[in-house]
């Protein structure tokens, strides 16, 4: 077996501060920047962030190997991250967590209350037609796109000097722009160039930052559904530059995805009617615990709880199969599942999905930060693919459909870390276990 291409010859070590610079100052940004300050603190646990709590093994399934995924890969410490920010409103980090209301106030935001003071916003590249209902007033004015171009590749550089960091990552978590659809203008860059210079409304904010990060040299992850960086001018633009992007659309949602995410699980209810024959057996209590064994058994082959004591240590398991004749064999089943987040915060999974959302997506944002700088050191430039597990949209180059299963997704990226290593993959395969 061998893969199409070779491993990266070299990653450079993450040295030095990591500069990351975040668009929008709201609900996702404070929630991420104070639970990375917590965790830097052993204040809370960074819980969803595969970077973080998740593991990933190493050769065959006999050989034992499973390290934490930060200490297999050379990623840049939560320590050595600096923040920066532009948003419409002039609110530091400590206004903006205390508002947008995800957070404890005592217990999370007081706590490191100073850290939040201190980061304090960049005027915006802003106009109201992308977004009517923002009345900020926090931004760089109405001066044209290309002074705002400028003005963003400014607030880079004045950034990387006067906080000395040695690289840069940026992230869009600002509000989603109005809709745009991809034309001529975004079609080369000399198009773009024009439209720019033209004052041209189909050239959004979003796609002035991305453009600023890719001339500066840095790498761009987009988690809103806006086009920004996903357009064949600024794709082609990264390529050739080799520097990394990826997006669309943070995937925090709908699907039970709890061990992929690292999220913690405290409880499983489950309570299912069914009328087959099935169903009558399974109603006497002692073919039932037959039952509810292999269930409890099948639930701990997924989570592993002791690779992962914190997340899935102490589950509470319940399952009931109802006899209720007239359904026949159409089973119905109401799941109730119990799960906690970044910083411990407790969660609901039913048929619907009882979440809270910006608990969910900041450890997708660390992840991104942190795997963007990842490629951008080992030499990986234009679409990272392999990001698509973190992506509703995930960005793909031209001609190819994207990977949507959260699973194949998840395998990609673990493979994708395994092949920058130099580790062999993981296939599934498995037919060497059953062979002599
Ligand atoms: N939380 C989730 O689960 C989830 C999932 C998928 C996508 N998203 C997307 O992530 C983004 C952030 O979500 P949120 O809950 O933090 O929203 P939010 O409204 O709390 O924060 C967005 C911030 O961006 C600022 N902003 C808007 N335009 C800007 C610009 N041009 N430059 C600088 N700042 C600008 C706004 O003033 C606001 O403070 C949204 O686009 C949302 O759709 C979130």
């Amino acid at each position: 077996m061998s893969t199409t291409s070779p491993s990266p010859a070299s990653i450079a070590p993450a040295e030095g501060k990591l500069g990351v610079l975040v668009i929008g100052l709201g609900a996702v940004t404070t929630t991420l920047i104070a639970g990375v300050e917590l965790a830097k603190r052993g204040q809370g646990l960074p819980i969803g962030s595969m970077t973080q709590m998740g593991t990933i093994r190493l050769g065959k399934r006999t050989d034992g190997r499973s390290p934490l995924v930060k200490d297999f890969v050379p990623l840049a410490k939560l320590e050595d991250i600096v923040w920066g920010a532009w948003d419409v409103f002039p609110d530091d980090a400590y206004v903006a967590a205390s508002r947008a209301g995800v957070l404890e106030q005592g217990k999370h935001i007081e706590a490191i209350s100073q850290v939040l003071r201190d980061i304090r916003p960049m005027k915006a590249a802003f106009e109201r037609k992308y977004a009517r209902n923002l009345t900020g007033e926090h931004t760089m004015g109405d001066i044209g796109k290309r002074a705002m171009l400028n003005a963003i590749r400014e607030d880079i550089n004045r950034f990387r000097d006067e906080k000395g960091v040695s690289r840069l990552v940026m992230i869009w978590c600002a509000s989603t722009e109005v809709y745009i659809e991809p034309c001529e203008v975004h079609a080369t860059i000399e198009a773009f160039e024009k439209a720019i210079d033209a004052n041209d409304e189909r050239i959004a904010p979003s796609m002035l930052y991305a453009y600023a990060a890719l001339l500066e040299g840095v790498p761009f992850a987009n988690g809103s559904p806006n086009l920004a960086v996903d357009m064949p001018c600024l794709r082609q633009f990264a390529t050739e530059r080799n520097i990394p992007i990826s997006g669309k659309d943070f995937k925090t949602g709908q699907t039970p995805m709890v061990k992929a995410r690292q999220l913690g699980l405290s409880g499983w209810y489950s309570t299912n009617i069914l009328g087959n024959r099935d169903g009558e057996v399974l109603d006497a209590p002692e073919n039932f615990k037959t039952k509810e064994e292999s269930k409890l058994g099948v639930l701990e082959d997924i989570l592993e709880p002791s690779k992962n004591p914190d997340l899935y240590g102490d589950v509470f398991h319940k399952v009931q199969i109802n006899y209720y004749p007239p359904r026949g064999d159409n089973k119905e089943g109401w799941d109730n599942i119990d799960i906690f987040g970044w910083m411990g915060y407790p969660m609901q999974i039913k048929v619907n999905f009882l979440c809270r959302d910006s608990i969910l997506a900041a450890p997708l944002a660390l992840d991104l930060v942190l795997y963007s700088d990842l490629a951008q050191r080992a030499g990986l430039g234009g679409i990272q693919e392999w990001l698509s597990f973190y992506y509703k949209s995930p960005q793909v180059a031209p001609g190819l459909y994207p990977e949507h299963d959260l699973f194949i997704q998840l395998t990609k990226l673990k493979n994708t870390l395994r092949w920058m290593m130099g580790e062999d993959q993981i296939t599934h395969l498995g037919r060497e276990y059953y062979e002599n």
